[in-house]
C-alpha cells in the first residue's frame, strides 16, 4: 500500500519518518522561512484562524502538529490559560520552547505545555478539550481520517475542531502565478535560507496533492462532526475548516 509523499508514492509505513526528516532539517529556519515564503501572510491567516474561537478564558486548547507553537501563543494572547502544543517532531517543539523563553510574555511559558505525540494517536482521554486545532499540519500526516477521529474523540461534547491548511486556488490566472511561485521560487529560497531545497520541494508538492476543501468537509461530516463548514482565505490559497462534537 502506497501513499503520497509530495509527488512521490512511498510505502505507507515510510511516510511518517520521511515527513519527520523534512521537519528535523528545517526546524531551525522554520519560522523565518514561513515569514519569507508567505511575505508574513501566515501570521494574518493564523490571527483569523484563532478568531474562530469564541471564548478563551477557562477553555482548554489542544493544538495538533503545533510545531513552534504559533496557535497556542495566539490562544494565550487572547486570554486563554490552558494550551497544549503537540507535535511528533522534537526539534520543532524545542525550537518553539526556546523561542518563548526569550519573549517577555511569561504567560506563554506558564500556560503552554509541550507534548511529543502523533496527531494520529493522541495520549489524552475522551472528552478532554474545548478546542482542538491543527494548522498547516494535516496534509503532512499519513492518515488524515485518524487525525479527524482522534480530534473528535478528545473534544468535549460541544467542543470545536478547527483546521487551517493550504487549499485550492480557483481563479486560473492566480493559480498559474501561484504554481510558478511555489515550484520555481520556494525551493530556491528553501535552499538559500534553510539549506534544504528538497524539504521545500516536498512542502509545495504536498500542498498540490492534498484534498480539496469539499473533500475535507465531506470527510469531517462522515467521521461525525456536526455543523461542518469551511471558508477560503486569500483567493483559496488557504482554507479554514470547522466542526463541532455533539
Ligand atoms: C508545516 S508545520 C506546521 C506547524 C505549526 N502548526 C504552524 O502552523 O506553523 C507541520 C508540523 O506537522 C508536524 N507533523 C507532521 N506529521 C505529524 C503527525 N503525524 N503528528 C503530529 N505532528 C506531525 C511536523 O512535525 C510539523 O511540526
Amino acid at each position: 500500500m502506497t501513499v503520497d509523499f509530495g509527488f512521490q508514492k512511498v510505502k505507507k509505513e515510510e511516510k511518517e519518518t520521511m515527513v519527520q526528516g523534512v521537519f528535523s532539517k528545517v526546524a531551525d529556519k522554520y519560522d523565518i522561512m514561513n515569514d519569507m515564503m508567505s511575505f508574513g501572510l501566515h501570521r494574518k491567516w493564523k490571527d483569523i484562524f484563532i478568531n474562530e474561537i469564541n471564548s478563551y478564558a477557562n477553555m482548554t486548547l489542544l493544538d495538533l502538529a503545533g510545531g513552534t507553537g504559533d496557535i497556542a501563543k495566539r490562544f494565550i494572547d487572547k486570554g486563554g490559560k490552558n494550551a497544549i502544543v503537540s507535535d511528533l517532531n522534537k526539534e520543532m517543539l524545542d525550537k518553539g520552547k526556546s523561542r518563548i523563553s526569550k519573549k517577555i510574555n511569561k504567560r506563554h511559558i506558564k500556560d503552554i505545555k509541550w507534548i511529543h505525540c502523533s496527531a494520529e494517536s493522541i495520549p489524552y482521554e475522551d472528552n478532554s478539550f474545548d478546542y482542538c486545532t491543527i494548522s498547516f499540519g494535516i496534509r503532512n500526516v499519513t492518515h488524515v481520517e485518524n487525525v479527524l477521529k482522534e480530534a473528535l474523540r478528545v473534544l468535549k461534547p460541544g467542543g470545536k475542531f478547527l483546521c487551517l491548511e493550504f487549499s485550492k486556488v480557483d481563479d486560473t490566472t492566480i493559480s498559474k502565478l501561484y504554481d510558478f511561485y511555489s515550484f520555481k521560487i520556494i525551493p530556491k529560497v528553501g535552499s538559500l535560507i534553510a539549506n534544504s531545497k528538497d524539504s521545500y520541494q516536498y512542502l509545495v508538492e504536498s500542498i498540490k496533492q492534498f484534498h480539496n476543501p469539499q473533500e475535507l468537509e465531506m470527510m469531517m461530516k462522515d467521521i461525525g462532526y456536526f455543523s461542518v463548514n469551511f471558508k477560503k482565505l486569500f483567493f483559496g490559497v488557504v482554507a479554514i475548516h470547522s466542526g463541532y462534537k455533539i
